[in-house]
């Protein structure tokens, strides 16, 4: 697959078979991202990888937390700033996967389902929660982003599905107890990853991107 491929073929999976990627291949894919560039070479990623047993406690745990309305402890709290335009493109890539689920805006049932399929990493065999050890903030958050789409890139073009999740960072007390790291370990997001299950409703769904006529100004 070439890379033009990969950027254009990869997508949020939310279903996944439940047969894990074999440890060879997920040691090349993860040594792989670790070329990603970095601000001073710092590579301040602390990506912990989650499969088998420790993942199905883990999502259990955090889908029992999403069903009982336990409170949201994020590190870095959303606050709904999402207007005009960027409201728009929230509630079309909302209403284009809602609408491959057959899920209606009314059904709040129906929404809240798949908020909860959210927090159990939609059944995946693997989530990868990428932390940052404080005092690094916004710069090195750029690095961060840049890491986790090198590996998304890199798992689409060896057959990997996945999505990244800021439903994973809502519960980061549960995922720093089950995973014995320090509150200086800090979540912004998770990776839940693996084969697709093309049988799953939800990964009909395709997002569009605004035109570079929209996006990108070009100086001279
Ligand atoms: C940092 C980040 C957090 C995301 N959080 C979620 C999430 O919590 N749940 C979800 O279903 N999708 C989540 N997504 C997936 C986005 O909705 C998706 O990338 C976007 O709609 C574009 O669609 P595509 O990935 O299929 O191209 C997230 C993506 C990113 C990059």
């Amino acid at each position: 697959m070439t890379l033009d491929e990969a950027i254009r073929t990869r997508r949020s999976v939310r279903g996944f078979l439940p047969s894990e990627v074999p440890e060879p291949l997920l040691n090349e894919m993860f040594e792989l991202a670790q070329w990603t560039p970095s601000n001073c070479n710092i590579q301040p990623w602390v990506p912990h990888v989650v499969s088998g047993p420790a993942l199905r406690a883990l999502a259990a745990e955090m889908g029992a937390a999403a069903e009982a309305d336990l409170p949201f402890d994020p590190d870095w709290p959303a606050d709904g700033k999402y207007q005009g335009v960027y409201r728009d493109r929230q509630y079309d890539a909302a209403a284009r996967l809602y609408g491959a689920m057959g899920v209606e805006r009314r059904d709040l049932v129906g929404r809240r389902t798949a908020y909860i399929r959210n927090l159990r990493c939609f059944d995946a065999p693997h989530a990868v929660f990428v932390f940052m050890r404080q005092p690094f903030d916004a710069r090195e958050m750029t690095d961060v982003g840049m890491y986790a789409q090198t590996l998304m890139l890199v798992m689409t073009s060896r057959g990997i599905a996945s999505c990244a999740q800021g439903a994973l960072g809502l519960y980061t007390g549960i995922v720093r107890r089950h995973l014995c790291l320090p509150d200086d370990h800090r979540l912004m997001f998770g990776i839940s990853f693996g084969y697709e299950d093309t049988s799953v409703a939800a990964n009909n769904a395709r997002t569009v991107r605004a035109s570079i006529d929209d996006a990108v100004r070009f100086h001279r």
